[in-house]
């Protein structure tokens, strides 16, 4: 395996018979109801688009996009908005799709925001949860993958803005970001637009190796890859 990534977690096949599961139970529950779902971006694109896809109702979809500050290593549930929905979901019945769940504090404050907007009913819908999550009462009627409380890349999930568009869930070697703790480096590149700090055009150079990665993993698993270099320089 190339230098950057420690070990696949959930491959690609995992992830897309569990999102198969998620749906049939999803459209089983809502059968007699007209459903949005809410995609929190930019994380939760890649579930919200197969999961969608693997669905019969015909739901609505919307997307918010917003930024938790945090000082440190904790997320402080101070949230800003930075898209909001084109949507006006009162009466509505809503579902939130999010890549993870970690503290669970972003998204204790997106359910109490959007529950002020008078929906119907309001659920969530997590591929991943982490265990920190079980001291905040938030409650997940739908959850993808159980994980341990390490920092994972992957199927939306970024690392500085990179890895998001591998189609499994993996963990990066440590190398990779033991220049800086990962939650400062994760929550300032939230807090800040990325534009600050180890942000996307400053990632650690000679440690993050999209290339070697790509040709170590993706050679492996998915043949049908295009080869590519990577530009420097965002
Ligand atoms: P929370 O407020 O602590 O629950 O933070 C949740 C958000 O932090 C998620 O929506 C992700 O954007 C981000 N996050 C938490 N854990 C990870 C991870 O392991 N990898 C990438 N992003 C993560
Ligand atoms: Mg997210």
């Amino acid at each position: 395996m190339g230098p950057d990534l420690k070990q696949v977690l959930i491959t690609a096949e995992q992830l897309q018979a569990r999102v198969g599961e998620l749906a049939a139970q999803i459209d089983a529950d809502y059968a007699d109801r007209d459903l949005l779902l809410i995609g929190v971006l930019k994380g939760a694109v890649m579930v919200m688009a197969d999961l969608a896809r693997a669905m019969h109702s015909p739901v609505q979809m919307d997307w918010m996009a917003i930024s938790s500050y945090g000082s440190g290593t904790k997320s402080s549930g101070v949230v800003r908005i930075l898209k909001d929905l084109d949507t006006d979901i009162t009466g509505l019945h809503v579902l939130i799709v999010e890549d993870i769940v970690d503290s669970g504090l972003t998204l204790s404050w997106l359910a109490g925001n959007l529950r002020s907007r008078s929906p119907a009913s309001l659920a969530v819908c997590a591929m991943l949860r982490k265990p920190g999550s079980a001291q905040m009462q938030v409650d997940v009627a739908y959850t993808g993958f159980d994980i341990g409380d390490e920092f994972v890349v992957g199927y939306g999930l970024d690392y500085a803005q990179r890895y998001r568009n591998l189609p499994f869930i993996g963990t990066l070697a440590p190398a990779v970001y033991s220049a800086v703790p990962q939650p400062a480096i994760h929550r300032d590149a939230r807090a800040s637009g990325v534009r600050r700090g180890l942000g996307e055009h400053n990632p650690p150079r000679g440690t993050l190796t999209f290339q070697a990665l790509h040709q170590a993993v993706y050679r492996q698993s998915f043949e049908g890859w295009p080869s590519r270099r990577r530009s420097t320089g965002g």
